[in-house]
């Protein structure tokens, strides 16, 4: 079992997507374990992307990041991490195969939607760094047994 983070950016939020790409999560069988709407600051934007800082389109992130609140999420299930990648899809949307949450909702890089860790390592950084203790939450769900 798996969790990782997921962050819904602010034109999820602006264009009134967030239920829409949660459903996707939850009818794939992954379990919510912490969800919360955040107004992300400088320091955790630069902490995030860090290794972007040096790019010239980094300064268009950061507005963006900042531009509404973002929704994070920490989900977890079996493989979640590779798992949610693929329903997220390529990091930009033109290449993004249809069916894939940036594929149906999503035209451009610079306004792709959905962040998801990238790998077990990532993971585990980006949900301290996203979610205090005790935010993230195990339970159990009738469902559990059957996905
Ligand atoms: P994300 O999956 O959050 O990880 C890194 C982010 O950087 C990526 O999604 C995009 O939002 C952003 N990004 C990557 N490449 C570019 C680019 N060429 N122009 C603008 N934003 C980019």
């Amino acid at each position: 079992m798996e969790t990782t983070l997921i962050l819904l950016k602010p034109d999820t939020v602006e264009r009134s997507l967030v239920g829409q790409v949660i459903s996707r999560l939850e009818n794939k069988g992954l379990k919510i374990n912490g969800l919360k709407m955040m107004q992300l600051d400088d320091a955790i934007i630069e902490e995030h992307y860090d290794f972007l800082m040096d790019k010239p389109f980094f300064p268009g992130i950061k507005a963006y990041m900042k531009r509404t609140p973002v929704v994070a999420i920490a989900v977890s299930g079996a493989n979640a991490i590779a798992t949610v990648r693929n329903l997220t899809g390529a990091t930009n949307p033109s290449e993004a195969l249809p069916g894939s949450i940036r594929g149906d909702f999503a035209l451009t890089i610079d306004a792709n939607i959905i962040h998801a860790s990238d790998s077990a390592e990532t993971a585990e950084k980006e949900l301290k760094r996203f979610f205090n203790e005790g935010e993230v939450v195990e339970y159990t769900k009738v469902t559990d047994a059957v996905v």
